[in-house]
């Protein structure tokens, strides 16, 4: 190895560059992973749209490629391995590699863990734990053949600190950010060359936060939408929740080789939420 000024022969764009790459983003009919998706495109990659919102997903998938960048939706429910493995069966029949995982897709709801049930707790594991461990289950092998890969799991400030009404979301996210990590080190070595990293994102204006049950009974203590949005702005120290793009543009980081030595690693994006 030899120590010599590696600035002089690094170049940003190819850096940043992730054109004709495959990736697959699940959950990018909405939010973050649509903004993703966008994002991903937009610099040249191959966006595989997979979503169990197939009207949703094919809306999105439409609106990329009618502005001529390269998109496809997969329907996939993350929750069953059957439809892990056709969706990369697929992939691998027309677009031959993959190159980009992000495993977006998640549920949220909030309440006293004394009134969860067993059931939507275990619904709750099904899509933001057993999601992501299918996706990557089935996703290394397909990269080994591809010659490498990154692996972006969407994990949560909530999987760092705990939440006081939200018990089965935050041990969902805390499971992903210490799954990153193991597999991380499993698939460490530059035969592999297969990276994997967690990003936790505070409070993100996508329709997540409006679906959880514990929202409309929120709005009420508030005493109106515009009200509850703006506690919840205020509980970061940057004041104001976080756009979609701001989380896609820590995605494409970690997907880019701009992000080439990082893995088993955190990115937390939470206007200084748990800096507090
Ligand atoms: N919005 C936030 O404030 C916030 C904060 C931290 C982390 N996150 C995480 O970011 C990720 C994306 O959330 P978002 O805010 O964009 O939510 P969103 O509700 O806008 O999008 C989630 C997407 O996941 C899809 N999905 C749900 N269940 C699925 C399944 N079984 N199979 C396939 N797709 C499924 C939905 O159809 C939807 O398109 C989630 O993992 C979430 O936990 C969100």
């Amino acid at each position: 190895m030899s120590i010599n000024n590696s600035l002089n022969h690094f170049n940003v764009s190819s850096a940043v560059n992730i054109k004709s790459k495959v990736s697959l983003i699940t959950g990018a009919s909405s939010g973050i992973g649509k903004a993703t998706a966008n994002l991903f495109a937009r610099i040249g990659a191959i966006v595989m749209i997979a979503d169990i919102d197939e009207e949703r997903g094919k809306e999105v998938t439409r609106e990329i490629s009618t502005q001529g960048f390269v998109a496809d939706f997969i329907k996939l429910d993350v929750t069953d391995e059957a439809s892990w493995v056709s969706a990369y069966e697929y992939i691998s029949n027309q677009y031959h590699q993959l190159n980009i995982l992000v495993n977006n897709a998640g549920i949220a709801f909030g309440g006293s863990v004394t009134e969860l049930s067993l059931q939507d707790w275990r619904h709750l594991m099904a899509v933001n734990l057993d999601g992501v461990f299918l996706g990557t289950k089935h996703a290394i092998p397909f990269m080994q053949k591809s010659g490498g890969g990154s692996i972006i799991n969407v994990s949560s400030a909530a999987g760092i600190v705990g939440s006081s009404t939200a018990a089965a979301y935050c041990a969902s996210k805390g499971g992903v950010r210490l799954f990153t990590k193991a597999v991380a080190l499993e698939c460490a070595s530059a035969k592999n060359n297969i990276r994997v990293n967690s990003i936790h994102p505070g409070p993100v204006a996508t329709p997540m936060f409006e679906k959880g049950s514990t929202w409309n009974d929120f709005v009420k203590q508030m005493g109106g939408i515009d009200e509850a949005w703006k506690k919840v702005s205020e509980s970061t120290p940057l004041g104001r929740v976080a756009e979609p793009q701001e989380i896609a543009n820590a995605i494409l980081f970690l997907a880019s080789d701009l992000s080439s030595y990082m893995t088993g690693s955190e990115i937390i994006i939470d206007g200084g939420f748990t800096a507090q």
